[in-house]
């Protein structure tokens, strides 16, 4: 094995939630051609389909699926197959994720239900059935997508930021308990990618030069930005590396 073989993740099976689509997209076609098979999760089956047709046109392995992160039972029984299937689950990335911006005063029961159901309580039993599945291998990364809503407050995202600031605090627990079982699981925060969730954002030229302003970079990032940071938290490179969340985002939370 050479020194590089410690951050590859050539052969291992990963799934990608949200993979549609936007950034989960990016990182299914990432670790795909970082050598993974990937299976590619999402409530739009139709588009999910076309992430894996990309890949294999490519010369990479795929399979896009339905899957609602909102029904946990489901869930697991998509990653048994799969696991059942390959041979192993290694990595699972819980991208998905919804946003529907209003005044917190504004913000209705069934807003809240619907962004809490998908970005807390769906990250949460997705890791969970994922970590079900690598308990017993003894081995696995799960990576949980945060934002810079789980550092900072952002206006009218209040019950998003919410969801993100949980995604941090349960990725620490969970670290803390699948240790043992040599499970790492780590936090992604993007900064502000332009995606159809953020679009409306750069449609406005006000919201858009807000955004611009706080990018020390000096640009918005583009999926491509997130993927050595990705393929870095799914491979064994990071093995001792748990707990964490790490922010890509050109500088804007060091400003
Ligand atoms: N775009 C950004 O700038 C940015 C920044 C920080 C964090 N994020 C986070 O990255 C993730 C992806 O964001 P994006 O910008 O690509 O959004 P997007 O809206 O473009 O894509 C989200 C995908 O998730 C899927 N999805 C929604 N609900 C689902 C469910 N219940 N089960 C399975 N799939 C579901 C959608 O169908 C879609 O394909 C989200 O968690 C988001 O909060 C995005």
């Amino acid at each position: 094995m050479t020194f590089y073989d410690r951050f590859s993740v050539a052969g291992k099976v990963a799934v990608v939630t949200g993979a549609a689509r936007g950034l989960g997209k990016g990182y299914a076609l990432g670790l795909a051609s970082a050598g993974a098979t990937v299976l590619c999760g999402d409530v739009n089956e139709n588009d999910a389909k076309l992430t894996a047709e990309e890949i294999r046109a490519s010369g990479g392995r795929a399979e896009g699926f339905f899957l609602d992160v909102t029904q946990p039972g489901k869930v697991e029984s998509a990653f048994s197959d799969a696991a059942y299937r390959l041979g192993t689950l290694d990595i699972v990335v819980n991208n998905a994720g919804v946003e529907e911006i209003n005044d917190f005063v504004s913000v209705t029961e069934e807003q809240f239900d619907k962004i809490m159901s998908v970005n807390l309580r769906g990250v949460f039993f997705t890791a969970q059935a994922a970590a079900k599945i690598m308990m017993n291998q003894r081995r696995g990364k799960i990576v949980n997508i945060g934002s810079l809503g789980s550092a900072i407050g952002l206006a009218q995202s209040s019950v998003y930021c919410g969801a993100k600031g949980g995604v941090v605090q349960i990725t620490r627990t969970m670290a803390i308990e699948l240790a043992k079982y040599n499970i790492q699981v780590n936090a992604m925060g993007p900064g502000y990618f332009r995606t159809p969730m953020t679009e409306p954002f750069f449609q406005n030229p006000e919201h858009r030069r807000w955004i611009e302003e706080r990018i020390p970079a000096g640009r918005v990032g583009t999926a491509e930005d997130l993927l050595g940071t990705l393929v870095f938290l799914c491979s064994e490179a990071s093995d001792y590396l748990t707990g964490q969340i790490v922010y890509i985002d050109g500088g804007w939370l060091a400003s």
